[in-house]
């Protein structure tokens, strides 16, 4: 028996006042009119994709639209993080400028994070700001990176350096994209999924503890639990704090240590997940030494990182000047101080700019390498 895709569906939303946007959890969602019309601005659909997933989807998703009286084009774009540059978000514009769209068409980002962090930021500049609606088909992307609003491409210098806060109108989450992702981007999405457990919800890090295997194997119930926790976690953070004043910042678990292997290893050769992991490791490892965890906590953590075919130490051909270096142009420091996510419990984190130098430098020369 076929089951109506909005029969299977799971919504919840992201309070922002007016700019409130529903999350829409199923599978075979993206054959679903129902659940991408209502978003459109108006009669201009620009699909913003790249190469890997546009054999996979793309047709799918022109299907959905072409009941519609619509004008749908679509830019299909190099795949991987070195291509989440400016120059990208240029083809964007080139393409809607191209094709005559106007202020109220809507850019619809089908890929990951690196096509909607891009989408995003072209929605978020073209004409001033245009509308866009995420469709992530990654599990980082569906637990993370389209909830939010947080859009923007790397510069040389750093990650994520150019960009800006412009949210979605709704993000359609169809699990069933995760059967073609490789499994090794299916254990990156899992460390911002660890994340959540261990920043916000003991109980849900238990839950995840208990069941990596059945999230590893796609089961459908698992997938689904776990994505719509982590939406309502990350929904809740961000509409506390949509701009990163203070709450938000907690999601950047590991990434202060990940942003600095990221970018140190060249952006793709460690996946953003991969990174996040191993900054967790280390983030947990110094919570240990700050006296909040214990030996035990901290090795729940590895292991729990390591059931999620996820690295729990950092590339041997990192020094502590490589990670120190790029950690001081991290976003989160303010004035000249080194500012850290570290844990106080599991599942409870908070924001410390107090580390001792000395006990940071310490801690990356002595954490263990691949
Ligand atoms: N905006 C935010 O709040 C936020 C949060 C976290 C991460 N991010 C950003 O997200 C990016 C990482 O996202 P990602 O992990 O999704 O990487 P990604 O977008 O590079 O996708 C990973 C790989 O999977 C492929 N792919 C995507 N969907 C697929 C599918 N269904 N089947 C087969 N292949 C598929 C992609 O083409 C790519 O090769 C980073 O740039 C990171 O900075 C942003
Ligand atoms: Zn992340």
């Amino acid at each position: 028996m076929t089951q109506s895709p909005s029969a299977a569906m799971e919504s919840l939303s992201v309070a922002l006042g007016e700019r409130t946007y529903p999350i829409h959890i199923g599978a075979g969602l993206l054959d679903d009119p129902g659940c991408l019309l209502p978003y459109l601005a108006g009669r201009q659909v620009m699909i913003v994709t790249n190469a890997t997933v546009a054999p996979h989807y793309l047709d799918r998703l022109r299907h959905t639209l072409s009941g519609a009286d619509l004008e749908v084009c679509e830019v299909i774009l190099p795949d991987g993080e070195a291509t989440k540059t400016l120059a990208s978000v240029e083809r964007i514009w080139d393409a809607l400028l191209a094709a005559g769209f106007n202020r109220r068409c809507t850019l619809v980002a089908l890929g990951g994070g690196v096509i909607g962090d891009m989408a995003g930021y072209a929605a978020a500049s073209y004409q001033r700001g245009v509308a866009f609606i995420q469709v992530p088909t990654t599990l980082l992307a569906q637990v993370d990176s389209s909830v939010g609003g947080k859009t923007g491409v790397n510069h040389p210098r750093g990650k994520n350096m150019i960009g800006a806060f412009w949210q979605p109108r709704a993000v359609l989450i169809d699990t069933q994209t995760l059967a073609t992702l490789p499994e090794r981007e299916l254990s990156a999405g899992l460390a911002e999924v660890i994340k959540y457990g261990l920043i916000w919800d003991a109980a849900f890090l238990d839950w995840l503890e208990r069941e990596m295997p059945a999230l590893r194997a796609l089961d459908a119930a698992a997938i689904r639990h776990a994505i719509r926790r982590s939406c309502e976690i990350k929904a809740e953070i961000v509409a506390e704090d949509e701009t990163e004043q203070g709450v938000r910042a907690l999601l950047n678990l590991g990434h202060t240590f990940g942003h600095a292997i990221e970018a140190h290893q060249g952006y793709g050769n460690w996946l953003h997940g991969e990174a996040v992991g191993a900054g967790m490791a280390m983030a947990a490892a110094l919570s240990a030494e700050r006296g909040w965890l214990t030996g035990a906590e901290v090795e729940r953590i590895g292991a729990v990182l390591a059931a999620a075919g996820l690295p729990r130490v950092a590339p041997a051909a990192m020094g502590v000047d490589d990670f120190l270096e790029r950690m001081r142009l991290d976003k989160k420091n303010l004035d000249s101080r080194l500012r850290l996510i570290l844990l106080e419990a599991l599942g409870r984190a908070a924001i410390h700019d107090d580390t001792d130098p000395a006990m940071l430098e310490r801690l990356i020369e002595r954490f263990p390498r691949a």
